[in-house]
């Protein structure tokens, strides 16, 4: 029996589904879904893309009453309809205890959540700036990486649940060792990550479980068997070596 800290099973209400032939109960990876046990600490997503890493991830944001459009629980901006139902149809096994923060961070709309903390400080109120809790500047005026990097390091707090797609999509490899060892403080403080990624140097956080989304469904596997590992380990062994196959 796996400890459950926020987010434990997840399982898909097979018998509600009407048709596994439409999206997104017809991606490989749903279309064999029973359920998936996170881990308390850090759960990975990996896969090709457009493998349904994102669509479960969402489908779980949105289950657990995140925006859609990604932010924390108290955002509620946009209208965009796109999510898919998914979420109406699994069932999330949750902790004893509610996390005392949480995030949904959608790689492609981080700039709206820019623009929303924008408009809140514009509004009158009463408590602080929300800009504070991002490091007291504008996200609009620091690079993606270092916007990222701030909600990490001043809106991420301990014993927390924090949903990420792609998290390394702005950060320079130095930059994600810094999240690696930002993530493994969180987490060993109470907090829950589940991340959607392509990094082989996130995934290689150790307390951690890997599930990989593929034609099969989804599976748990061990750093060491990723494609990630494995391609990333071959190309820099041997750089040319790779280079002459792919060029010739
Ligand atoms: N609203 C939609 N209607 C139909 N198909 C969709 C819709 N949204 C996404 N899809 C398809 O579902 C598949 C899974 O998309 P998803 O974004 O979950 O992939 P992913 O694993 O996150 O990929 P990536 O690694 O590129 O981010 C894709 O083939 C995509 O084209
Ligand atoms: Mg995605």
């Amino acid at each position: 029996m796996i400890e459950t800290r926020f987010v434990g099973r997840v399982s898909l209400l097979r018998e509600r589904v009407e048709s596994f032939e439409r999206y997104p109960f017809n991606l490989p990876s749903v279309r064999a879904l029973d359920r998936i046990e996170p881990h308390p600490k850090v759960t990975f997503f990996i896969g090709e893309n457009g493998s349904g890493k994102s669509t479960l991830l969402e489908a779980i944001a949105v289950s657990l009453g995140f925006n859609p459009e990604g932010g924390s629980r108290n955002f509620q901006f946009g209208t965009r309809p796109s999510h898919s139902e998914l979420h109406e149809y699994l069932r999330i096994a949750k902790g004893m205890k509610r996390p005392r923060s949480g995030y949904f961070l959608r790689a492609e709309s981080f700039f709206n959540v820019a623009t929303e903390i924008e408009k809140l400080d514009a509004e009158p109120s009463f408590g602080p700036p929300v800009i504070n809790a991002y490091g007291g500047r504008s996200l609009h005026e620091q690079s993606h990486g270092e916007s990222f990097l701030a909600l990490l390091r001043d809106r991420f707090i301990p014993q927390g649940l924090y949903l990420l797609d792609e998290p390394e999509a702005a950060l320079s490899p130095q930059r994600q060792l810094a999240v690696l060892a930002r993530i493994h403080d969180l987490a060993s403080e109470g907090s829950q990550f589940i991340i959607a990624t392509h990094s082989p140097i996130l995934m290689a956080y150790p307390e951690a479980s890997i599930f990989q989304f593929d034609s099969n469904g989804i599976s748990q596997v061990a750093y060491e068997d990723t494609e990630h590992f494995q391609v990333t380990r071959d190309f820099l062994a041997d750089p040319q070596r790779m280079l002459r196959i792919l060029l010739a």
